[in-house]
């Protein structure tokens, strides 16, 4: 299992991007993830050979998990849960009270992770996805109390 995760306030965007559209098909441009972090509090999240990433959002006592991914040849081989951790730890570090995160209803593998490391559903967004077919999808609000 690859253990070592980068953490960095300062990514390669281009580098972001390129992970990003790898784990979700349609992913996020260099430009998005430059003003995602030009917005500060935003914290990258890089395991070791660029496998995948996350971004979070950590201001003062909450903190929101923006995005979650990992390449698909690399899954199932523990790199997503060493990503949740990495935030959980950062943000404990940080004084974070409660870590919360967005996922969409179907999305039964990143809910049965979240589920694991300790999450559990506040709330349900309707409609809150568009895909590219034109189809909508709710999103499940998850939320986490640190100790
Ligand atoms: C969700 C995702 C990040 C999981 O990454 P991963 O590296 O495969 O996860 P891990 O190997 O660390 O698995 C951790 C847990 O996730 C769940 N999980 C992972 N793959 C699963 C699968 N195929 N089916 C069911 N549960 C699964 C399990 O609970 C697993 O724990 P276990 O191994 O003790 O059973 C990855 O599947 C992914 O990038 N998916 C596409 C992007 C996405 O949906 N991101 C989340 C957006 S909110």
């Amino acid at each position: 299992m690859l253990a070592f995760i980068e953490i960095t306030t300062s990514p390669d965007f281009a580098m972001l991007s390129n992970i990003h559209r790898r784990c979700f098909g349609q992913g996020w441009s260099a430009q998005a993830f430059e003003e995602l972090f030009a917005g500060r509090a935003a914290w990258a999240f890089i395991a070791e050979g660029a496998a995948g990433l996350a971004v979070c959002r950590i201001l003062s006592e909450e903190a929101e998990i923006i995005t979650l991914g990992v390449l698909p040849n690399c899954r199932q081989s523990g790199i997503g849960s060493r990503l949740v951790e990495a935030m959980l730890e950062e943000a404990r570090q940080q004084g974070v009270r409660k870590m919360f995160l967005e996922v969409g209803e179907h999305n039964a593998v990143a809910k049965a992770l979240y589920d694991k490391h300790g999450f559990s559903v506040l709330s349900q967004r309707r409609h809150y996805y568009r895909h590219p077919d034109g189809s909508y999808e709710d999103a499940i609000v998850m939320q986490k109390t640190l100790d």
